[in-house]
């Protein structure tokens, strides 16, 4: 039985006569959250939520999702905003310092994410020994992690200025780290980073400069680039982020934590979908066969889903997706990519979809990833890289929760519960007593 009065909630259970009174906790903004930390004590049960579909494993001041209407807040400033007027260092700021920067703040954290580019010479070496068909998001999960190896003189987590100095490297160094797994893959030598460069800028110089020839970046490509990072920035507690959190609330160094971060990115229901939704694309070929894929979609029996369409928060629209459709139409007439085919062919699988009965009644809508492939590919970028280019942009979120959770005096080790199933109580037996 439950009875709600001010800022509890009374829980009582009529079987063991037992009763809690749980606080109500209530955010800025938001639905207020049932603390129920104290319910296996009071009450001698605890809560079962697979997924966390309704469970907020901490408090955070970093970004906010109205999910129903369609909202991003990074530090309370909306995502259309930002994707308009900042960029994607500024943005960073924000997430990690909690407001924007003033101009000498901003020029600050820029020179300072600059000076940290290169990576170790012996730390590059690690790149040799994967194969070439190495998939660059396992190159880039080890090579994040083998960090930790390198930077021992600035490891100890309760350190502010270490955490900074962590912050500054990780940001930095994820793109030349991601830019050299992709040089590993073509066989051709790593590519130094430009510190002249703006940080998109720089990341398609690592990515597409050769030693022999000059190269000069587009700088449609780059602003197009920097528009995707600032959307990609954070998301609050999704799986990758809460990741990150799990791995670092044991006091792990935050190198491994964001290694762990990137490898949850990966899978093709979170990070993973925009590389899955360019091969979904090229699977379907012509728009004659989009009816095929939705009844394989909606076929229960079948794997397959629709990439780049649903989402665990967004029910309604996600923003992100909005900004980027409208990005993705002008990024490929100013490429001189306008008739791209596979954009043609999303917008038609869009506008189906968007009316199928299934879709519409499971509030299934194009997510983020949809459209960023489309724009990843136009760029030039192989679609093993997407992930990767998704994971540089995040790492900013990652490192503003790792570094929210180790500041908060109230950390402790993240645990979930569990409801077990399995046998209960019994013997051993010998092994000749066995059937
Ligand atoms: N295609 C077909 N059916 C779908 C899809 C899809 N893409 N997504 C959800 N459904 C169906 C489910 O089968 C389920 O149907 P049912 O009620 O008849 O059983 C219903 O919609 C609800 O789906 P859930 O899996 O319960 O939703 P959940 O919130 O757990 O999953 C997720 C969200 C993982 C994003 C899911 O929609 C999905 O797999 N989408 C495709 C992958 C994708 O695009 N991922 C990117 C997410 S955004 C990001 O990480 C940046």
């Amino acid at each position: 039985m439950t009875e709600r009065s001010g800022k509890t909630v009374q829980l009582s259970d009529p079987a063991s006569g037992r009763s809690a009174a749980l606080p109500l906790r209530t955010g800025t903004i938001g639905p207020a959250g049932l603390d129920i930390a104290t319910l296996p004590k009071e009450l001698g049960v605890f809560t079962y939520d697979p997924g966390f579909g309704a469970t907020a494993a901490c408090e955070s001041r970093i970004t906010y999702i109205d999910g129903e209407a369609g909202v991003l807040l990074y530090r309370g400033y909306p995502i259309e905003q930002l994707a308009e007027r900042s960029d994607f260092m500024e943005v960073a700021y924000l997430l990690l310092i909690g407001e924007l920067p003033t101009a000498k703040q901003l020029t600050e954290f820029t020179a300072n994410i600059r000076y940290h580019t290169m990576i170790n010479e012996w730390l590059k070496r690690f790149f040799e020994g994967f194969h070439h068909n190495a998939h660059p998001m396992a190159m880039v999960s080890g090579v994040v992690a083998s960090m930790s190896a390198f930077y021992h003189d600035t490891m100890d987590i309760h350190n502010p200025r270490h955490r900074e100095i962590f912050a500054h490297r990780i940001i930095a160094k994820i793109p030349t780290i991601a830019a050299a797994a992709h040089k590993h893959s073509l066989g051709q030598p790593v590519i130094y980073p430009r510190n002249d460069l703006s940080y998109t800028a720089n990341m398609l110089h690592m990515l597409f400069a050769v030693p022999c020839e000059p190269y000069e970046v587009d700088p449609v490509a780059a602003a197009a680039l920097d528009l995707l990072f600032v959307l990609h920035a954070d998301h609050e507690q999704n799986a990758s982020t809460s990741t990150v959190r799990l791995a670092g609330s044991t006091g792990a160094n935050p190198y491994a934590a964001i290694s762990a971060g990137v490898s949850a990115l990966w899978g093709p229901a979170h990070g993973g979908a925009n590389e899955a939704v360019l091969a979904m694309l090229e699977q379907i070929g012509t728009a004659d066969n989009i009816p095929k894929f939705l009844a394989m979609a909606k076929d229960k029996s079948s794997h397959f889903r629709l990439m780049g369409f649903g989402h665990r928060v967004y029910k309604n629209f996600d923003p992100r997706a909005q900004i980027i459709r409208a990005m993705c139409h002008k990024v490929l007439a100013r490429l001189g990519r306008s008739d791209n085919p596979l954009f043609e062919l999303a917008l038609r699988l869009e506008e189906i979809a968007l009316q199928d009965e299934y879709f519409i009644e499971r509030k299934l809508y194009p997510n983020v990833d949809f459209y960023s492939g489309v724009i990843y590919s136009a760029i030039g970028i192989p679609r093993s890289m997407f992930t990767v280019m998704f994971a540089i942009a995040r790492t900013v979120g990652w490192v503003a929760h790792w570094q929210e959770m180790i500041s908060d005096p109230a950390m402790r080790i993240g645990r979930p519960r569990q409801l077990y199933t399995g046998p209960t109580r019994r013997d051993y037996l010998e092994v000749k007593q066995r059937r």
